[in-house]
Parts: C-alpha cells; sequence; structure tokens
C-alpha cells in the first residue's frame, strides 16, 4: 500500500508505507543549514546524508555526544577531539555533550542503572529484580539532563542559522545497551548464539535487566527525536517565519521488503530487540506531523555498520540487493557490481554459490515464520539462530578476506542510495514513516549510475 491510497495512516499499523516513486525535488541549496544529530562514523547511514547534504552546498553543523571522566561525568569534547571530530564532519561541532540514556545517571550518592546491573550474575540475572521507583527517578534525571543538553545546543545553533534558511535535522541516534559485564554475556548468546550457546531472546524481555534495557532504548533510538523536535521549536518558529523550511529525519528499522522468488516480499532480522523503541520512533513522528511538523521516519534495509556487528546475520537480506539491482533495469553498471562482489570470494565458490544459498535460508520454513509484520518483533528460537548464523557465517567462509566482505561493498551502495533519496523525499515528505526498500533503493543507484 502506498500513502496516496485511503485509509493508509491506519494501514500502517499493518503493512509497510513504501516510498514507490524515486522524490524529485530538493528545496537544499548553498547556505541552507544541515544538522546531524548524533556522532557521524565512516561507514554508518549518516555517511550517505551528509555526502549528499554537501553536494547540495549546504553547511553542514553536527553535535557530539561527548565523553565521559573516569568517575563517568560527561564532558565537551577536548580541543583535540574537536578539531579531529570536525575534521572527520567537515562541519562545525556544536559542543554540548548529548549522550542519551540513563544507564549512569542516578540522584547524588545512590547507584546508578550500570552499577545496580554489575550486581548481577550469570547465574542470577534471570530472578534479579530492580527497585522500579529507584529506576524511574534515574530516567527521569537521564530525561532532564538531555532536554536541558539540547537547550543549551540549540541556543548555539540558532546563531549558526541564518534567517529564510532550509534546515534539515537529521537525526541517527540508536544505542543504549548499558556497560555491564553480564549483559555483554547475554548480548553475546541472544544475538550471536547458536547450538549450546544459543539463548531465547524472550528470556531477558522476561527479566528486569532485559526491561530496564528496553526503556534505555526507548529513551536513546526514540525520546531523543521528541527532544529534538521539541527543543528546537524555537529556530523552527524563526526559520519559518523568515520563509524557509525545516525537516526532521530520522532513521528506523521495521523490516525491509527484498526480493525473494522474483517478488518483493517483507521479510526481518530476528531478534531485533530495538524493535519496540523502533515503533515508538515511528509513533513520534506520526504525533508531531499530526501537529504539522515535517518529520520522517524512513525505515532502512540491513546494512553492516559499527552498530551492527553485534547482529549476526542481520546482512543476509542485504546480499539480494543484487537481484534488485537487475530486476530494476540495471545496466552495465549492475551488471560491474555483480563482478565486483565476484571478485571477492574465495577460489571454489561463486556469486551464484552465496545466491543459492541466501535463496534457501529465505525459502526455509523456518524463516517463512518470521514474515509476520503484525506481529514484529519476534523473539528468537532455536532453529532460526542456528541457520540464520550458521548462514552467516558460512557466507563469510566463502570470501577471500573477512574485512573485505560483499556485504561491505553492498552497504556503501545503499548508503549512497538512502542519502538521496533521504534528502530529496525530504524536501517534500509524502508522511511520517516510510519504508527504503531494495526496489527504489536499486532504482535510485541505477538512476545515479546510468
Ligand atoms: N545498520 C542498519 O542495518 C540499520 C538499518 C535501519 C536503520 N538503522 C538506523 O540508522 C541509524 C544509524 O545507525 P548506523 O547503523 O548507521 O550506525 P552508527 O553506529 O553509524 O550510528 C549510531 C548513532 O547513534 C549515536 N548514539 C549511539 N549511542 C548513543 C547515545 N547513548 N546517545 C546519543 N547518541 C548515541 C551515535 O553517535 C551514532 O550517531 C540508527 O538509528 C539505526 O538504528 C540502521
Amino acid at each position: 500500500m502506498t500513502f496516496d491510497q485511503p485509509g493508509w495512516h491506519t494501514a500502517n499499523m499493518n503493512s509497510p508505507i513504501s516510498l514507490k516513486q524515486l522524490p524529485q525535488t530538493n528545496i537544499f541549496r548553498k547556505g541552507d543549514v544541515f544538522v546531524l544529530f548524533g556522532e557521524l562514523f565512516g561507514r554508518g547511514y549518516a555517511s550517505g546524508l551528509v555526502n549528499e547534504a554537501r553536494k547540495a552546498g549546504m553547511d553542514i553543523v553536527g553535535i557530539t555526544v561527548g565523553r565521559r571522566n573516569d568517575d563517568n561525568t560527561l564532558r565537551p569534547l577536548n580541543d583535540d577531539e574537536l578539531a579531529a571530530a570536525e575534521a572527520n564532519l567537515g562541519g562545525r561541532i556544536v559542543n554540548v555533550p548529548l549522550m542519551a540514556g540513563f544507564d549512569l545517571d542516578a540522584p547524588a550518592g545512590e547507584p546508578t542503572p550500570t552499577e545496580l546491573l554489575n550486581k548481577m550474575t550469570l547465574k542470577s540475572w534471570e530472578q534479579d529484580r530492580l527497585d522500579w521507583a529507584h529506576i524511574e527517578k534515574c530516567r527521569a534525571l537521564g530525561t532532564r539532563r538531555f532536554q536541558a543538553a539540547v537547550a543549551e545546543a540549540m541556543a548555539a545553533l540558532d546563531g549558526l542559522i541564518g534567517d529564510g534558511r532550509n534546515v534539515l535535522f537529521a537525526h541517527t541516534m540508536a544505542g543504549g545497551i548499558p556497560r555491564a559485564k553480564v549483559f555483554m554475556v547475554i548480548a553475546n548468546r541472544i544475538y550471536k548464539g547458536r547450538g549450546e550457546r544459543f539463548m531465547p531472546s524472550q528470556a531477558l524481555l522476561d527479566s528486569d535487566l532485559g526491561k530496564l534495557i528496553l526503556q534505555n532504548f526507548d529513551e536513546v533510538s526514540a525520546s531523543t527525536f521528541q527532544h529534538l523536535i521539541e527543543g528546537s521549536a524555537a529556530i523552527r518558529a524563526r526559520v519559518e517565519a523568515s520563509g524557509g523550511q525545516v525537516r526532521y529525519s530520522a532513521y528506523g528499522y521495521h523490516g525491509t521488503e527484498i526480493l525473494v522468488d522474483g517478488r518483493y516480499q517483507w521479510q526481518t532480522y530476528t531478534n531485533y530487540t530495538q524493535g519496540y523503541a523502533k515503533m515508538r520512533l515511528e509513533r513520534i513522528a506520526r504525533a508531531a506531523w499530526d501537529t504539522g511538523v515535517k518529520a520522517t521516519v524512513y525505515n532502512c534495509p540491513e546494512i553492516r555498520t559499527n552498530s551492527t556487528d553485534v547482529f549476526a546475520g542481520v546482512e543476509l537480506p542485504l546480499i539480494s540487493l543484487l537481484h534488485a539491482l537487475k530486476h530494476e533495469g540495471g545496466g552495465a553498471w549492475a551488471e560491474s557490481q555483480w563482478q565486483a562482489c565476484r571478485a571477492l570470494l574465495a577460489d571454489g565458490h561463486t556469486l551464484e554459490d552465496v545466491l543459492q544459498k541466501i535463496a534457501d535460508f529465505q525459502g526455509s520454513e523456518v524463516m517463512q515464520g518470521f514474515r509476520d509484520f503484525a506481529a514484529w518483533p519476534q523473539p528468537n528460537s532455536q532453529a532460526q539462530a542456528d541457520l540464520q548464523i550458521g548462514t552467516s557465517d558460512d557466507i563469510v567462509q566463502m570470501h577471500q578476506d573477512r574485512a573485505a566482505l560483499i556485504t561491505d561493498l553492498l552497504s556503501s551502495l545503499v548508503l549512497e542510495a538512502s542519502g538521496t533519496l533521504i534528502l530529496r523525499e525530504a524536501s517534500a515528505p509524502s508522511g511520517p514513516v516510510l519504508w527504503l526498500n531494495h526496489d527504489i533503493v536499486a532504482r535510485q543507484l541505477n538512476q545515479l549510475h546510468a
């Protein structure tokens, strides 16, 4: 279903609303301001959007999450760190620490949530209980700290945005895994464990430890978007009153339609515990949209970034982009991407072997059971973890070099396409929640490289 069909707004709850047309408008030009709300890592989604904003001639402004002192207090970047961050971004950084989440916040003299988690052991964590009244105090403190930092950052940013300029605020924050030893071990097992090391993700959700982590995901990956929208209200009002336009984008994840058996089908990485926070992010965009703010969550395909290395097998659907490139009218350039992927494989392995493994994986009865949009995000199962992590390992083994994978190459292509798609769609956005599936990504790439 597309957003221009009747009932799209409510249908969104039951099926993805996909971007189907290559967006044609671009309101962003020299002197307009692009604000990155998150730090920039080389292979992260944001780099595609920053490149596109730079091509449009926009001024680039970034923020920092800050750094921690030995006693865990937050501080701004020092001079060297600031210079390095500005060189990396290619723009000014507003140096106010915008670390989100409350895992290290607590009233003076009381334990932080991370300290409480560090009392749990691998034997005890499923039974260990948390004092929720105390956790709520920590959460409220973290929220106030973040909102105050946003206010300070916005005051500085205000001076960098001239009247009449268009502004794009690009939210990229996602995370919230607390640095607690016990969780590091659990995370390794629920995201990467198979065979005897498998651990059901439902056990995590049922525990107090898991409930706390879900709250922290909400704070980092979702509430920050709301604080951004609310915190920039004065800038928005001033810019709009002077003839400029203000847009907000955020990166979501809620499964992706990829080519399976010759037709586009929705599928998802499992188990995506962060999915609850991503649905909250979608609700924040819808609520803002309903008040007239042009905020859009772009649900993006699975790629490999600094943040996904913990999720074994998240990259498997990406390999099917090769099919989409051809299916969407790809010519010589698409063929050259196939060749470049072939060149990464070790002797004795063909790209057809890799694609067959993906077809077997997607076609398996086990994975069919996870193609249930309404039930997302489902917990993992032993059979699914074994198959997904096993397939991921097998495909890595088929390469010459683990540090140069087909999915690295394809990730960089998706970054490029998503940057173009988001900047242009943000010019005249058609809704608060949009999926960028393999079809539109492939069409955008084929057009960029025609
Ligand atoms: N990689 C994927 O497959 C994929 C798919 C769909 C959507 N996304 C989304 O894209 C966005 C960018 O992620 P990415 O995968 O490119 O990885 P990334 O590691 O490059 O980006 C993660 C971002 O989160 C910020 N961040 C992390 N912890 C934070 C905290 N406590 N407080 C404030 N900011 C914090 C970082 O500064 C960084 O900007 C995220 O919202 C992610 O969920 C990723």
